[in-house]
């Protein structure tokens, strides 16, 4: 049966983002956003929530809710702010759930439990400087040294890369095979920041999301123990995608909250303000653009709780997914878009928030996939020129 009504758990996750978002973070982050600071407090508000962990099982130190509830702390955090929104979906989304989905226990002990509890953060390393959608063309190696690997590369747009305790780190374990551009020769690693030979740093000057803390890390011998090796040798692409699944997934939620920030936005604006003595609301042209958030948002939602619901169930979803995210970002930039217009000249200033939504709906459409990979994984998957072949590990399906 579907079930449309959110579960108390649900609002109870809901609520909890939505307080932690509005106290800490709204009074902030306009000026945050200009300073280009990152609010370190924030993460810590989170931690303190035990939203770091909430939809990680118990046993590994999460608050065991469901996937949905993932979604709608996603949607919660970037009605406030993408930047806060993007470092939650890479330490839980992008990282925490992979450890779940493949790491064995020693390493979900190790690993999954601190950041469950929102005692370690953790982040992802897949792109590099000349590597983005083509995810095979990394350059990064790892070279088995007896009970070692040495790691030796540099990966770039990697989110909390100053902040972050633990790096998924993908490299090549084999390198004719990365001649042949074979994907078994990838392999996942966890790294340590407090590792020898790993240094990162900040990127500045970026277009939006000027309150996260976007940056670089290079591993140079690096000395990772090979019970870091997550998975077997061989399965990092495998791995890769699927924490992609997990990413994505967090992105396309969280781009519901920024199309209703807009809308809110913009509905306080275009009540009050003007024109001919009409409110602004009273414009066909302007209902229209309101119309298309709504149908931005209400859509969007429908997809990405589709993957939570999918998800819950043990299921694949890469398919569902990716359909969600390039729709959920697509709509995001549209509404910041129309949002800007309907605030007139107002909106090209910082005065209003939309202009900081505008700016920070960018990203999304480019990172985790851009939409045109997802445009073709659709017609792909649609054609059959694109088939999902069973995976060795699964997201589990959340257990009540
Ligand atoms: N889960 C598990 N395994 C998967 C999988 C998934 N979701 N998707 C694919 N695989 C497996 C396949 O089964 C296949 O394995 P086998 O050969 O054993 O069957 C293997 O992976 C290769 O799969 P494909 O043939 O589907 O791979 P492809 O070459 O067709 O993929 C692509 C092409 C879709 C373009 C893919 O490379 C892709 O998604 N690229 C985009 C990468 C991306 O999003 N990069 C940005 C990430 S990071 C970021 O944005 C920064 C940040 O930190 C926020």
């Amino acid at each position: 049966m579907i079930d449309f009504e959110l579960t108390d758990d649900h609002k109870s996750a809901q609520q909890i983002a939505r307080d932690v978002a509005h106290k800490y973070l709204k009074p902030r982050i306009a000026d945050l956003d200009r300073e280009n600071k990152n609010d370190p407090e924030f993460i810590k508000r989170l931690k303190d929530a035990e939203l770091l962990g909430v939809c990680i099982p118990q046993k590994y130190g999460g608050m065991g809710l469901d996937y949905i509830s993932l979604g709608l702390v996603c949607e919660e955090m970037e009605y406030v702010d993408t930047s806060a929104r993007v470092a939650f979906s890479v330490h839980i989304g992008l990282n925490s759930l992979t450890l779940l989905t493949w790491g064995n226990e020693f390493q979900k002990e190790k690993y999954l439990v601190p950041q469950a509890k929102g005692e370690k953060i953790g982040t992802f390393g897949l792109t590099e400087p000349a590597a983005g959608s083509d995810a095979v063309g990394i350059l990064t190696t790892a070279k088995k040294a007896g009970s070692k690997y040495i790691l030796n590369g540099e990966k770039m747009w990697i989110s909390l890369s100053e902040v972050a305790d633990m790096f998924l780190i993908f490299a090549w374990t084999d390198t004719d095979k990365q001649k042949k551009r074979d994907h078994t020769g990838l392999s996942a690693f966890i790294v340590e920041r407090t590792f020898k030979g790993v240094t990162t740093g900040s990127i500045t000057g970026k277009l939006g999301v000027r309150a996260g803390k976007t940056g670089w890390s290079a591993l140079s011998d690096v000395e990772d123990p090979a019970e870091n090796l997550l998975g077997n040798e061989g399965e990092g692409f495998r791995i890769a995608m699927s924490c992609l699944d997990g990413g994505r997934y967090t992105v396309a939620a969280g781009s519901t909250g920024l199309i209703r920030a807009c809308m809110d936005a913009c509905k306080d604006y275009a009540l009050t303000r003007k024109t001919f003595e009409v409110p602004i609301a009273q414009h066909q042209l302007v209902k229209e653009m309101f119309a298309e958030m709504i149908y931005g948002y209400e859509a969007g939602q429908y997809l990405w709780m589709k993957v939570g619901w999918l998800r819950n169930k043990g299921m694949r979803s890469t398919r569902e997914t990716s359909l969600a995210k390039w729709f959920c970002t697509d709509q995001a930039e549209k509404a910041a878009y129309n949002a800007v217009q309907i605030h007139g000249a107002y909106g090209f200033s910082d005065e209003y928030p939309v202009e900081r939504f505008f700016r920070n709906s960018k990203g999304a459409a480019i990172y985790e996939g851009t939409r045109e990979i997802h445009k073709l994984m659709q017609a792909d998957y649609y054609l059959g020129y694109r088939t999902d072949h069973p995976v060795r590990c699964m997201p589990p399906r959340w257990e009540e």
